[in-house]
């Protein structure tokens, strides 16, 4: 007999490979070229492919989103901050998939989930808009009832959940995480995760039975200076499967 483990769907595995850009753009020129390591992480196995536009153009810029738009076979997935700026790059590009996330321009890294309960009534109208030109549209959020159920009223079909403070260690977050999945799934929303998610702490999260997709970057990009990037996507990849019972 199988177990409820053998049983869960696949999980696809989002590669971000913005990290890429930033050491591209650390000297200026057109190496390593991002739309390249977009093409070696689907080689390793990547469902999909995952860039940040942010307001600055610290690492990914506008040249760039319309290469992977253009050039890969498999979907786009576009984080950016719910600007109007941003909406009509979006709309005008129209990938697969845009991921709303906060953006302070100060911070090194996306620091905290959506606050979609403070702005359900101006994120709604930005959902409206991505959706009306077929874009599916996620919200990333820290694992708090409230902003689960917001980000369902706001009609955006997927939520993110922000790994981060598991992957720091906090107590508890584990359980937050797993209550949250539920809870997006009993609304309806599909689930995702992602952010500081390494060969180490994937799993448990991975093994969310509701969970449908990862979105991974910082470690992988990282690790691909020892082993290259296609093979490290495939172990991630296979780990990720095996934490599915596949
Ligand atoms: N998901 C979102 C919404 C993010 O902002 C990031 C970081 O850009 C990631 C996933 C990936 O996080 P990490 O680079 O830590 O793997």
């Amino acid at each position: 007999m199988k177990s409820v483990k053998e049983l869960l769907p696949p999980v696809r595995l989002g590669v971000n490979i913005d990290h890429v850009a930033t050491i591209r753009n650390a000297r200026g020129g057109t190496h390593p070229d991002p739309v390249r390591a977009a093409f070696a992480a689907v080689r390793g196995g990547a469902d999909g492919i995952t860039a940040h536009l942010r307001e600055d153009r610290r690492h990914i810029r506008d040249r760039d989103l319309q290469r992977l738009r253009h050039e890969l076979k498999v979907p786009l997935n576009m984080e950016m901050a719910a600007t109007s700026e941003m909406v009509a790059l979006a709309c005008d590009l129209r990938p697969h998939a845009c991921c709303l996330v906060p953006e302070r321009r100060a911070e090194i890294t996306t620091e905290g989930g959506l606050d979609v309960v403070g702005q359900q009534a101006a994120l709604g109208e930005v959902v409206a808009r991505l959706k009306r030109a077929g874009i599916r549209v996620s919200l990333f959020i820290d694992p708090e009832p409230g902003q689960i159920e917001a980000a369902a009223l706001t009609g955006a079909q997927v939520v993110e959940l922000h790994t981060g403070a598991w992957a720091a260690g906090r107590d508890g977050e584990l359980e937050r995480l797993q209550q949250g999945a539920r809870l997006a799934a009993d609304v309806g929303l599909e689930v995702h995760a992602g952010h500081g998610l390494t060969f180490g702490n994937v799993a448990p999260i991975a093994a969310f039975p509701q969970i449908a997709e990862l979105n991974i970057g910082h470690f992988l990009i990282g690790e691909a200076i020892f082993d290259g990037l296609e093979g490290v996507v495939a172990h991630m990849k296979s780990l990720i499967m095996a934490a599915r019972g596949e």
